[in-house]
């Protein structure tokens, strides 16, 4: 059996000792020095930011923008100005398709999106396309949950429009399959289309270089990386977020206001008005050093050999199907048993304390496409054991007897 060797630097789990929380993409649980990180902010740094003139407030400032650099390093980002600090992914991308459409998107023209994004990544944009006359694009999907890249080229080759922005997640949150983002990014750009990779699933255990994939935008949440809730980062290349009008307007974006008009701050100042969530950058800082020493490799080895094992053990489960079977899979194993519904198996393995979630997962036309309900689904993070998925599978036993005769 593997030791799981950072499950102590959990507290949750000191708490609910017996807890098997397998809903990380959900939530990730927080470090001990997440949680510290926010409290010391409160205790020892607690101003407004780019305000007071004074040495507290100084002090916060720096300390908000030593996470901003933090954040450049991890996402090896060429200059932190680069960097936004939003409130998760749903906020970030919400931000760019506003914000891109309103200079890039208009009739004739088309954004593409993948038949496996979830909620946040589709309405978005599938509402900026309605309001500019535009067409949105749906890169279709194989059973097994892998992108129909051939017909990805097609759709980026169609003559009839102009395709503007591809956008797309690195790992799809219902399927766990990992898209070749390298490829996307070069087909995309062959057509003249920017991409914005939506990186919820993969940030804390992928590296994304920014540079080296030469991305328009990436956009992920900090409570997915274990973070604060409430915080998240949007990526955009400087000369986007130059031609980008600012999405919300108030205090600390301005660089000069009259009553008739008002001249903007520079990025990424534009694109943050009103008081950023200072206690949660604090957090997110820690969280981001806790990934550092820790290491996105170990961290995805850990959710690999947690998957293969689970994909393993559940495929011994008469009557179980897992639902996306890609090749290259990150630590989400989607699975329906037969007879049961997933909200019926949730309730029912909730009372041997096993955390996991059952429904369309926030990606409804993706369960429409493949005829399912939804499905229930377990996902792994660097705390997670076999004991953990094995408890799982016993569970799933214990449940077909109790619906009956499957
Ligand atoms: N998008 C998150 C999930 O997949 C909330 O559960």
């Amino acid at each position: 059996m593997n030791p799981v060797p950072f499950r102590h630097e959990f507290p949750i789990f000191q708490r609910h000792p017996d807890l098997v929380y397998l809903d990380s993409a959900a939530t990730t649980q927080k470090p001990e020095t997440v949680i510290e990180a926010e409290r010391y902010f409160y205790e020892h740094l607690n101003a407004n930011v780019h305000r007071g003139a004074y040495r507290l407030a100084d002090e916060a400032t720096t300390a908000y923008e030593a996470v901003r650099e933090k954040m450049r390093v991890l996402l090896n980002v060429r200059d932190a100005s680069e960097i936004i600090f939003t409130s998760g992914t749903t906020a970030g991308i919400n931000l760019v398709a506003h914000c891109f459409a309103a200079v890039q998107i208009s009739e004739g023209d088309a954004v593409v999106v993948s038949a496996m994004e979830h909620h946040a990544n589709l309405i978005p944009w599938q509402q900026v396309c309605l309001r500019n006359k535009a067409k949105l694009l749906v890169v279709p999907v194989s059973p097994d949950g892998v992108l129909d890249m051939a017909e990805y080229e097609n759709l980026l080759a169609n003559e009839k429009v102009q395709v503007k922005m591809v956008a797309i997640s690195h790992v799809s949150n219902a399927l766990g399959t990992i898209n070749p983002i390298e490829s996307i990014v070069r087909l995309a750009q062959r057509h003249g289309a920017a991409v914005l990779v939506d990186a919820a699933q993969s940030i804390a255990s992928h590296t994304l270089d920014v540079q080296a994939l030469d991305l328009d935008f990436l956009v992920f949440s900090g409570h997915k990386m274990f973070g604060p809730t409430g915080t998240g980062v949007l990526y955009g290349k400087e000369k986007w977020l130059d031609a980008m009008p600012p999405w919300q307007f108030g205090g600390s974006m301005i660089r000069d206001v009259t009553f008739e008009r008002t001249l903007f701050a520079p990025p990424p100042q534009k694109f943050e008005a009103g008081t950023p969530n200072l206690a949660g950058v604090a957090g997110l800082g820690a969280a981001v050093d806790w990934i550092q020493k820790t290491g996105r490799e170990t961290i995805a080895r850990h959710m690999r050999s947690l998957l293969e094992y689970a994909t393993h053990r559940l495929n011994t489960v008469p009557g179980l199907r897992i639902i996306g079977q890609a090749p290259e899979k990150s630590g989400i194993i989607s699975f329906l048993l037969d007879g049961i519904h997933p909200h019926d198996l949730s309730t029912f393995l909730d009372q041997s304390q096993i955390c996991i979630r059952a429904g369309h997962h926030c990606a409804q036309p993706l369960m429409d496409l493949l005829e399912i309900p939804g499905t229930v689904r377990a996902s792994f993070s660097i705390y997670n054991s076999e004991a953990e998925i094995d408890r799982l599978v016993e569970a799933l036993h214990t449940a077909r007897e109790f619906f009956g005769d499957i």
